[in-house]
């Protein structure tokens, strides 16, 4: 099969591909990514020269060339990941959302719409979030059945491309499969997200800031049981399902950051006091969803899918992750990343 990943130089789409390139020889991937502030690709750089993968620099605001791409490569399975991705930013600058997530999309879809000419083998899979269904009280779970009701400018932009990719279905019959998954988190992770922040500036013995009292919920899965996920659906699920993908894994904010302090301290050889009282209150995100929980028992019934990891042994995972790769760790946060981007990359 050939396969067209999208935000493959991202968080999520790099450990797809790295988890996919070496164990299905027998496909070819091409990975399209706009190469934004997220997309880094040294997070590649163990599969870069593999024979059965392809790397293509394009923005998907830029419809021309995506169906030029689309029409090049013929993929038999698109696997849409690239988007505009932190809460924070989209509260501060939400046009690139808009103009990535929603115009990034329609784009794609009128790509596939238009070289796949109504052929229903190929598949259009859609990565998406358990932020468009808003926020939950202190009880109950999303279900694949749940209204959506996004919050901030990133939920209402991806809970506008689900709408987009199921009425391409409905309207032209496209192949579509979409899943909506909880808070990843894992290797490669930009250090905007709350989880490698806190690792690093427990690391830096910088402030750990915790949006207003800490109590905000997150279900939290680690990425490669997400990955794993992704590539069961968008391979095995009958046309037009939506599957909610979850870890199980409910933490406070601040249960979570004591507990990645704890494990920080321990392969640190430091007290985790000396890490908590680095915990700072700051002011609370606007619009902030006090919690999200995940009822996967669909996927399970359905797919057998299940998450292999635990919240402690994936924590466990990520700090060694983090710990053992330094030089991505300086690269993301001197800038230098960027520049070797720069340098070896001109965009289309
Ligand atoms: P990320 O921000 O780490 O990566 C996104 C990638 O998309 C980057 O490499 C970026 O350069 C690329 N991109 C953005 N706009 C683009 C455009 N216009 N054209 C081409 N490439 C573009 O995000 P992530 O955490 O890896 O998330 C990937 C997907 O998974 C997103 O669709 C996100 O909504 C979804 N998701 C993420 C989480 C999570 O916890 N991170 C949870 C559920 C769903
Ligand atoms: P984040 O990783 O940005 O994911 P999302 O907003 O998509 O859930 O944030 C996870 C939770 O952590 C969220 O409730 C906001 C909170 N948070 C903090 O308290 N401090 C921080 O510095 C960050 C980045 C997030």
């Amino acid at each position: 099969m050939k396969i067209l990943v999208t935000g493959g130089a991202g968080f999520i789409g790099s450990n797809l591909l790295q988890l996919l390139v070496p164990s299905h020889p027998e496909h070819l991937f091409l990975n399209f990514d706009k190469l934004g502030y997220a997309g880094n690709l040294q997070s590649l750089k163990e599969i870069e020269s593999a024979p059965n993968y392809r790397f293509l620099r394009l923005d998907l605001v830029d419809g021309d060339s995506v169906s030029q791409t689309v029409g090049d490569f013929q993929p038999d399975l698109v696997i849409h990941l690239a988007a505009e991705s932190h809460v924070d930013r989209s509260i501060h600058g939400p046009r690139a959302f808009v103009e990535s997530n929603i115009v990034g999309t329609f784009n794609l879809l009128e790509a596939c719409r238009q070289h796949w000419g109504g052929d229903s083998s190929k598949r259009f899979h859609h990565v998406s979030t358990d932020e468009v269904y808003g926020s939950l009280g202190d009880e109950g779970f999303f279900t694949e059945e749940t209204s959506y009701d996004p919050s901030s400018p990133y939920s209402a932009t991806k809970a506008a491309s689900d709408h987009l990719v199921r009425a391409y279905a409905r309207t032209y019959g496209l192949n579509v499969t979409v899943t909506n998954c909880s808070n990843n988190y894992g290797p490669r992770q930009f250090p905007e997200k709350l989880i490698p922040l806190m690792i690093l500036n427990c690391l830096d013995r910088k402030p750990l800031p915790i949006y207003g009292k800490g109590l905000n919920v997150r279900d939290w899965l680690y990425v490669d049981d997400h990955c794993r996920a992704i590539w069961k659906v968008a391979t095995e699920a009958h046309p037009g399902q939506t599957y909610n993908i979850g870890g199980n894994s409910e933490r406070t904010n601040r249960q979570m950051v004591d507990a990645i302090c704890a494990v920080v301290a321990g392969k640190i050889g430091v007290p985790a006091s000396d890490l908590t009282s680095l915990i700072t209150r700051v002011a609370d995100r606007p619009g902030h969803d006090h919690r999200y929980a995940i009822d996967a028992s669909k996927v399970k019934t359905d797919l057998g899918w299940e998450p292999q990891e635990t919240l402690e042994s994936g924590l466990e995972k990520t700090v060694d992750w983090y710990l053992g790769n330094t030089d991505w760790v300086s690269a993301v946060r001197d800038g230098s990343y960027r520049t070797w981007i720069e340098q070896n990359y001109a965009a289309r």
